[in-house]
């Protein structure tokens, strides 16, 4: 069976309520009939509410941009799975590079949110990649081994089917700057075989890229292989830009 593909806008911390609104108003008005695509927005927890009302009964589905490890108690300022699922949230992106480095989430922490997302029956996209020092010594392999081993260990297998991957190299996040095909190729087919490794259904798993995916370079990337889709940041602020990657899968 052929794997779903997925066009996933990450908004990041950009748009404020009216800013999706006005996005979601003309996104309904777009031609959305390719049903190998599934297309997520992940905006800010404020809007959660707000725009699975929007999506109503569209073919987008919602998810969240973090969630905490713990299912209650005295954590100030964090999230829980239920709150995300009282919003309507489905989706939730784990182990984003910008919370890795720069919000402190650990290789030990996103095993813990990744486990409370599948306790919880939320999907889970697991962010994975390694930085320009990593690429640059050969340890690209070694770096995602690692992050899906810890991530995904004593979590029942099975269960891990309903996860996305998503491949971001550090270094492309935000910068302009796109892994090659040949990078993205070999990136791609060693999750594959980490997975497997893992116990974990690799053939069913679909993996998308993220990291300046752009209109420019998004034909060639999902022309890809082992490429079942995209996760978005800078071109999901653009409506026609985002649209026409998805009109690119
Ligand atoms: P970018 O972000 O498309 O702006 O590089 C991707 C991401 O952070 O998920």
């Amino acid at each position: 069976m052929p794997r779903t593909r997925y066009c996933i806008a990450n908004w990041k911390m950009n748009f404020n309520l009216s800013d999706a609104e006005e996005f979601l108003a003309a996104w309904k008005n777009k031609d959305l009939n390719n049903p190998h695509i599934k297309t997520i927005f992940c905006p800010s927890f404020t809007e959660l509410f707000a725009i699975s009302e929007l999506l109503g009964t569209s073919s987008s589905e919602l998810g969240a941009q973090n969630v905490f490890y713990e299912s209650r108690g005295a954590f100030t300022g964090e999230i829980s799975c239920a709150m995300l699922k009282e919003t309507g949230c489905q989706w939730v992106i784990v182990g984003h590079s910008e919370r890795r480095t720069r919000l402190g989430d650990t290789d030990e922490m996103i095993h813990k949110k990744l486990h409370q997302i599948i306790l919880e029956d939320l999907c889970p996209i697991l962010c994975i990649g390694e930085n320009i020092d990593e690429r640059n010594s050969g340890q690209t392999a070694t770096v995602l081994e690692r992050q899906i081993s810890i991530a995904c260990k004593h979590i029942n297998k099975e269960k891990l089917n309903t996860m996305l991957i998503a491949y971001e190299p550090v270094w492309a996040i935000g910068t302009g700057t796109t892994a090659t095909s040949s990078m993205v190729g070999e990136a791609h087919y060693d999750i594959r075989n980490i997975l497997r490794t893992n116990g974990i259904n690799a053939d069913g798993v679909s993996i998308l890229y993220g990291g300046s995916v752009s209109v420019d370079n998004a034909e060639s990337l999902s022309n890809i292989s082992d490429v079942d889709g995209f996760l978005i940041g800078g071109a999901s602020l653009d409506i026609e830009k985002f649209y026409s990657i998805y009109n690119k899968l």
